[in-house]
């Protein structure tokens, strides 16, 4: 309504309302090194594109006489009431999509104002302390990158529970990086680097791992980083991971329903079902058409979902998949790209209502109305 009111009054909307405009904008808006790292993936992104795509091969059944005036998105997850299921994916190095160098404070400033999560990443340009005191009421996340050195990991997670986070999200699939030819063709990672390093160089741990004081010397950061980041765990390390903390921890990067299984008999509590948007590994399935069979072996765990998600009328289809939440990621790094919190918090706000007009529309008023049901297969 808002939207078309401004419109009787000649007001086009300065932000993008369809995602090719945002893309474009962002396109613009970002420096190309920061572009090819946000808007790239693995090998020739045929998984990336495939995320995307495979939305389209499920449409959604409308009903009629089902009087959905009202809608209520809301979702119970791990104890706690949120207004819908969209959440926002970990993104590492968002300062330098922010015009200020914080994205990261731009983006829980968005999380506040919306009500949706953010999931802040390990990789921050501001520590996780000043990204937790912008989250208002919000909940809000930790992503955390497990490093070789398990002390280390420790301590990000006892930062993370005193700095407020609800949950810690625990990324499987990133203990290495991909291979990513955009990046590799511009030398991005040092510059890139540099930037998202304040979660370890406020850390008492990785400080003592440094030769020489790292603000004076950034390279000896970088490259300590470098040399502790991935630790590649097994099965046998599920228990300690389980360990570190008594808050819901949740395991992101699951696709195989064996892997879900073990996952939930090691005692986490819930899954989170994404390819990395396809920036990880190339000729893999499309994270979607994995969802079934991910919620059937989750058993009643919630099973969180990302890679692709682009649209409102997306969210609801994961929904429908099995999804508890629904994450994005490029979609919200645009937004900030373009717009600030102000950008990040219209393409929330975007999603979300299209999302609710679609269930109005379609005769589906609330989340436990959307059940495979409500989809067939078009292709
Ligand atoms: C990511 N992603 C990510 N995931 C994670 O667990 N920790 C991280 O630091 C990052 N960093 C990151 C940077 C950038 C630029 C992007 C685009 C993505 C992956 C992210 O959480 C999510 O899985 C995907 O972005 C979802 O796919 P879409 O929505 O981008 O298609």
């Amino acid at each position: 309504d808002e939207i078309y009111l401004n419109g009787l009054g000649g007001v086009v909307p300065a932000l993008p309302m369809t995602y090719a405009e945002l893309e474009a904008r962002a396109q613009a808006a970002l420096p190309p090194s920061v572009l090819s790292y946000v808007a790239g993936g693995a090998g020739d992104e045929r998984t990336q594109n495939a995320n995307v795509t495979a939305f389209e091969r499920w449409g959604l059944i409308p009903r009629m006489f089902v009087g959905a005036a009202e809608r209520d998105l809301s979702v119970e997850l791990f104890g706690m009431t949120l207004p819908s299921p969209l959440f926002m994916a970990p993104i590492g190095v968002l300062g330098l999509c922010g015009q200020d160098g914080h994205g990261d404070l731009a983006t829980a400033r968005a999380a506040a104002r919306t009500g949706v999560p953010m999931i802040a990443s390990t990789l921050s340009a501001d520590p996780m302390e000043s990204v937790a005191a912008e989250f208002g009421d919000t909940p809000g996340f930790f992503q955390l990158y497990t490093p070789t050195d398990r002390a280390l990991a420790e301590s990000l997670v006892r930062r993370a529970e005193k700095s407020g986070f609800k949950a810690i999200v625990v990324t499987m699939d990133t203990w290495i990086t991909g291979w990513r030819p955009r990046d590799l063709s511009t030398s991005n990672f040092p510059q890139l680097r540099g930037h998202c390093l304040a979660n370890y160089i406020s850390d008492p741990v990785f400080r003592a791992h440094l030769p020489a004081d790292p603000e004076q010397d950034m390279r000896s950061a970088v490259l300590t980083w470098v040399r502790l980041f991935g630790n590649p765990l097994t099965w046998d390390d599920l228990p300690w991971l389980r360990s570190l903390t008594t808050l819901p921890l949740i395991v992101k990067g699951l696709c195989h329903p064996e892997d879900v299984r073990r996952a939930r008999d090691g005692g986490v509590d819930g899954v989170y079902c994404s390819n990395h948007g396809g920036r990880q590994a190339n000729g893999g399935l499309p994270a979607l058409d994995m969802l079934p069979e991910v919620v059937e072996a989750a058993d009643g765990l919630p099973v969180l979902f990302d890679s692709g998600v682009r649209s409102g009328a997306d969210i609801v289809k994961a929904i429908a998949l099995g999804a508890s939440a629904v994450g994005v990621g490029r979609p919200y790094a645009y937004g900030l790209g373009i717009g600030g919190a102000d950008g990040v918090t219209h393409v929330l706000r975007s999603l979300l209502a299209e999302a609710d007009l679609l269930m109005a529309v379609d005769g589906y008023p609330t989340l436990a109305d959307l059940t495979p049901e409500a989809l067939r297969r078009v292709l």
